[in-house]
């Protein structure tokens, strides 16, 4: 086992269950071209400062390219006895220069550091996220296209409420999704400032320059605080919370296929690439990739949950039990794009049955409202043209027909402004191309959100 850097302090070799413990290298470890990069750009700057040598910091340069080459390569592995990652690549680092290499760490702390490497490391994953994300958006808008006049019921209380199309029933999650696109761009935004230069906490008595080092990695500005610098973790809390949110429409979305998938509706059909059978039960197509889906944002809101829990008592600045903030957002992070990367592919492919949408939509008297919007339309009060329908409603269920097929006597007998017209008035296709409001789901109203999506896809696809 390697030498503890900190060894100056101690008589004794830490306890062998202490230092399994206590290290994170088998999970800060997918870290280690963060660390590097960070390393590089801190070398950089000690030596442009004049901190260390030119010589020097171009020896300690070349020295981590080489690390990081050999790391990628799989020359040389992590020594899974090493406390972090940190440790691992400096020690790696003066294992190859000598006393050159023990000069990197000066200003600096691993506080500093890992702060640093989480904010460079989840820089890249939002951004992967991101780009699920989009690609998800325009996969639904294909698929909306094609079903713009496609017909089914939209549901309150999982009950048949009003007639809707797929097509708007697939655009709010469109809209969804761009919020969640919003979200990790917020994130970003904030996530952005960087915190390398706070060293321990309280800064340092060298004059290194916090500008070059957060310009060189890529962030717009230094952290103005260093206790703050080392402190925060509300990044990554934020991130979760985003991504939880994102988990939780592909959550809503998945308990809707799974439904959708049954026998009961039938208005989809998997593709055998994207369902699973039963080991006894030889007709059974399970729709096992969406309640993963549905399993694992659980999953991930406890991942939310762990960081904020972990945060909360934390005096400030650093405290070791933030090294578990890796575990939660990597976690977090990991199945967000493991669950994008099924579900688009899964969508794309899925059969939708629009008969027995339309067949669903024609039954549970969807029309009600619309049936007492046309009385409403002729001068009647709404409540009462509500009662009057609820009436009618409970007449057609005692003589077993809709409202499509109910006599036209048994309106008048209801009212008298009740005339031929209204099967027009409640007929599916007068029900959902009239409603016509801005975000409604008449074909022309939705075909104008898609546009409207579409362009901001657009911009969104622009600012990567
Ligand atoms: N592995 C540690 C973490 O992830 C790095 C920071 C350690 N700092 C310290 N003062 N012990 O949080």
């Amino acid at each position: 086992m390697a030498d503890k850097m900190w060894a100056g302090r101690f008589s004794k070799e830490v306890d062998e269950t202490v230092n399994a413990f206590n290290s994170s290298i088998a999970f800060d470890g997918r870290m280690y071209r963060q660390d590097i990069t960070g390393s590089i750009a801190h070398a950089g700057m000690l030596g442009k400062c004049g901190i260390i040598s030119m010589e020097d910091s171009r020896s300690i340069i070349d020295g981590l390219k080489g690390i990081l080459a050999d790391l990628d390569s799989g020359a040389l592995e992590f020594d899974m006895t090493a406390e972090d990652i940190h440790m691992f690549i400096e020690a790696e680092l003066t294992k190859r220069l000598g006393d050159v290499g023990k000069r990197l760490h000066t200003s600096r702390s691993r506080n500093d550091q890992v702060a640093l490497d989480i904010r460079l490391y989840l820089r890249d994953e939002i951004k992967e996220i991101r780009a699920l994300v989009l690609e998800l958006c325009n996969t639904l808008i294909k698929l909306a296209k094609k079903h713009l006049d496609t017909v089914m019921p939209g549901y309150t209380h999982l009950q048949r409420a009003q007639p809707i199309t797929f097509a708007h029933h697939l655009m709010a999650y469109v809209w969804m999704l761009i919020r969640d696109c919003g979200r990790l761009d917020d994130t970003l935004k904030r996530m952005n400032e960087c915190p390398l230069g706070s060293c321990a906490l309280a800064g340092t008595t060298y004059n290194i320059d916090r500008h070059m080092t957060a310009e060189e990695l890529g962030f717009y500005k230094p952290m103005e605080n260093s206790l703050d610098g080392v402190s925060d973790r509300d990044s990554c809390v934020e991130l979760a919370c985003a991504i939880s949110l994102i988990m939780t429409h592909l959550s809503r979305f998945s308990e809707e296929i799974i439904m959708w998938c049954s026998w009961e509706f039938k208005f989809i059909e998997l593709d055998d690439a994207y369902a699973t059978g039963s080991s006894i039960m030889p007709q059974k197509k399970n729709p096992d990739v969406t309640e993963l889906i549905r399993g694992k944002t659980g999953r991930v809101n406890g991942d939310l949950f762990t960081l904020l829990s972990m945060l909360k008592g934390l005096p400030l600045a650093y405290n070791k039990d933030m090294q578990e903030d890796k575990e939660a957002i990597f976690d977090a992070v990991d199945n967000v794009k493991l669950c994008l990367k099924t579900f688009i592919p899964m969508t794309a492919t899925m059969t939708v049955n629009k008969e027995k949408m339309r067949k669903a939509a024609a039954g549970g008297f969807i029309n009600a409202t619309d049936c007492a919007d046309y009385l409403v339309k002729k001068g009647m009060p709404f409540r009462d043209a509500y009662k009057i329908t609820g009436t009618l409603v409970a007449l057609c269920i005692e003589k077993g027909v809709d409202l499509e097929t109910l006599p036209l006597e048994d309106y008048k007998a209801h009212s008298e402004l009740f005339t031929e017209d209204v099967f027009r008035a409640i007929s599916l296709d007068t029900c959902v191309g009239e409603r016509r409001s801005f975000g409604g789901p008449a074909p022309d109203r939705v075909r104008e959100q898609i546009e409207n999506a579409e362009k901001i896809l657009i911009q969104l696809g622009e600012n990567k």
